[in-house]
């Protein structure tokens, strides 16, 4: 690639990024749009997701129903006219997905088959056997690769977000390949990264989720918001954190303690405590079941191995057949990384980080505050998540919100004329800016591996299901302590090509600055909701916190919290209730 400007970059090749691409292809096919990514697009990983996508399909649902569903969902901290765009515009954008080629699971009538999901009162998930995230984004990568004007950047590493005149004009970026450090200039920029999973230590995210894309906004002056809010998946495979879906428990799987016993019937999930409340109480939302599941552990009620501690997900009685029909995969994983088989054994399980409801800051269409710049996909806070995401909404978000930024990055970039920055000055800049950071040898120098993990331990003490003001402060302390120690860390590594220890530095550093802004927005907001479970502010507070947290890096890189109030169309704020 010899010409290093463009119309539109777009930050992140997963389903986001290349949903957005498409669209600015499509609204303007002049428009010269750029795809760069650290990853080639297809390992992106959207791919790992597999339970499903949620849009409104059957008779009986409505688009009220799905949006009053998500807004519950998320303890009343979505902006409902966010939802209300989403739920509108998904089966619009599923169908669209269909036309290009994604292989939806069918019923024997040949109507697209939908799975019931946790949160979900009405069946609406749709589904691709249980490789959902696979067969969209196979899809979208497809049909990408129709549109003359999408360039790609496989295997770049954006290092900062070119700020000049008050607008993102572009990033600066390391190719893996060569070392080469280039500026790329853009008249509008879309960060669509992923979240920042890997800030703890059991995760179903990928080790490319290093929050890449939030760290560059932030630094850029963007406040991100809600990062308080971590989504834990019930069902992580102890250790490798591997995702075992929803899908599950929505083909009826249950969850067993140390004494076989569906231990979820004793707590309050938000189901009605009657006869259905056995078959659907797996299907309770997430916060609740993870939660659930340090009670029990506190009860002594769950299982020790390797790994720490755990319980059983049991497929066993769907038989082999239906396993093999509706969740292959899973099969296919528990044999791979647990060996055992769950047609014949239970499947130990432990909640894992899952997802991020916050991200950078954006109104309904995308557009952060920084003109030029905007975001989607999970790595974006809209918000249509709030303080729990429904499974099965984020992968139709990264659809209806990633064809939204498309749009109007397209629309700005049609309406700006040139850069107003020096591309050579840019790069020389920050390659002396990496070299000094890691090249150089340090007086006690530090390794990369042992602050990792000592982040990693402090963000699930301090700051995992459940967090109090001392346990918080207590993890503030040593991020305050880390990342003094991270600027002693020197690489061995000083190879141009594929320097995977440089990158996991930049990755780091990235990682520390989020995990402060999720510590920082955790302790200032003093109630519990959704996913933020203060044990020492155990209520919900309306009053005071019905608000969206907005973290901004100050100068001497710590954070700082302001809120916004949520915005509520229809639902005024109320009790969370599920089943029908
Ligand atoms: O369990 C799952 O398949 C996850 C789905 C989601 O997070 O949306």
């Amino acid at each position: 690639m010899d010409n290093f400007s463009h119309d539109v970059l777009i930050i992140g090749g997963g389903g986001a990024g290349l949903r957005a691409a498409i669209a600015v292809a499509e609204i303007n096919p002049k428009l010269n749009v750029a795809v760069i990514s650290k990853v080639y697009p297809m390992r992106s990983h959207t791919v790992s997701a597999e339970g499903g996508a949620a849009a409104v399909i059957k008779p009986d649902d409505s688009l009220d129903h799905h949006a009053y569903d998500t807004i519950s969902g998320g303890d009343w901290l979505c902006d409902q006219d966010a939802v209300e765009a989403f739920v509108n515009e998904a089966p619009k954008e599923m169908l669209q997905l269909e036309h290009w080629g994604c292989p939806w699971s069918r019923q024997d009538d040949g109507t697209i088959a939908v799975r019931p999901f946790g949160g979900m009162k009405i069946e609406r998930t749709w589904f691709a056997s249980d490789k959902t995230g696979f067969h969209m984004l196979h899809t979208l990568y497809q049909t990408s690769l129709k549109y003359d004007p999408i360039q790609r950047y496989d295997e770049w590493f954006v290092t900062k977000l070119i700020v000049d005149d008050g607008r993102c004009q572009g990033a600066v970026a390391i190719e893996l390949a060569t070392g080469q450090v280039q500026a790329i200039a853009a008249k509008s920029v879309v960060i669509c990264t992923g979240g920042c999973g890997k800030v703890f230590p059991f995760t179903t995210n990928a080790n490319i989720k290093t929050g890449d894309g939030m760290a560059l906004a932030y630094r850029a002056g963007v406040p991100l918001k809600d990062m308080e809010f971590i989504q834990y998946h019930p069902t992580g495979l102890p250790f490798t954190g591997i995702l075992i879906t929803e899908a599950t428990r929505a083909e009826g799987g249950y969850m067993l303690n140390k004494d076989g016993y569906r231990y979820l019937q004793d707590y309050d999930l938000g189901t009605p405590q009657t006869e259905p409340v056995l078959r659907s109480m797996e299907l309770g939302p997430r916060d609740r079941l993870s939660q659930a599941f340090v009670k029990e552990m506190e009860k002594g009620n769950t299982l020790e191995g390797l790994y720490g501690q755990f319980v059983h997900l049991d497929i066993r009685h769907l038989g082999e057949k239906k396993i093999n029909a509706k969740l292959p995969f899973v099969r296919e994983l528990c044999l791979k990384y647990e060996n055992i088989d769950p047609v014949n054994e239970m499947i130990p399980v432990r909640p894992v980080v899952h997802y991020m409801m916050g991200g950078i800051h954006t109104d309904i269409n995308g557009a952060t505050p920084l003109p030029g710049l905007y975001a989607a996909g999970e790595t974006a806070c809209v918000s249509i998540n709030g303080a729990n995401r429904l499974g099965s909404n984020s992968l139709t978000e990264l659809l209806v919100f990633g064809a939204r930024v498309g749009s109007v990055a397209a629309e700005f970039a049609s309406n700006q004329s040139d850069y107003t920055f020096d591309m050579a000055y840019e790069s020389i800049t920050e390659e002396n800016h990496i070299k000094n950071q890691f090249f150089k040898e340090k007086k006690n120098q530090e390794r990369i591996a042992d602050i990792r993990k000592e982040m990693h331990k402090t963000m699930e003490e301090g700051c995992g299901i459940y967090r109090t003001e001392n346990s918080l402060l207590a993890s503030q302390n040593i991020l305050t302590d880390l990342k003094e120690r991270f600027s002693h860390v020197a690489i061995d590594d000083h190879s141009r090509t594929f320097n995977t220890e440089l990158v996991a530095a930049l990755e780091l550093s990235n990682l520390l600055d989020l995990a402060e802004s999720i510590v920082q927005s955790a302790l200032s907001r003093k109630e519990s909701r959704g996913s933020h479970q203060r044990t020492d502010y155990e209520k919900r507070d309306d009053e005071n916190y019905l608000a969206h947290s907005l973290a901004y890096q100050e100068k001497d890189n710590k954070p700082r919290i302001e809120y916004l109030p949520v915005t509520i169309t229809k639902w005024p704020p109320g009790e969370r209730v599920y089943g029908r």
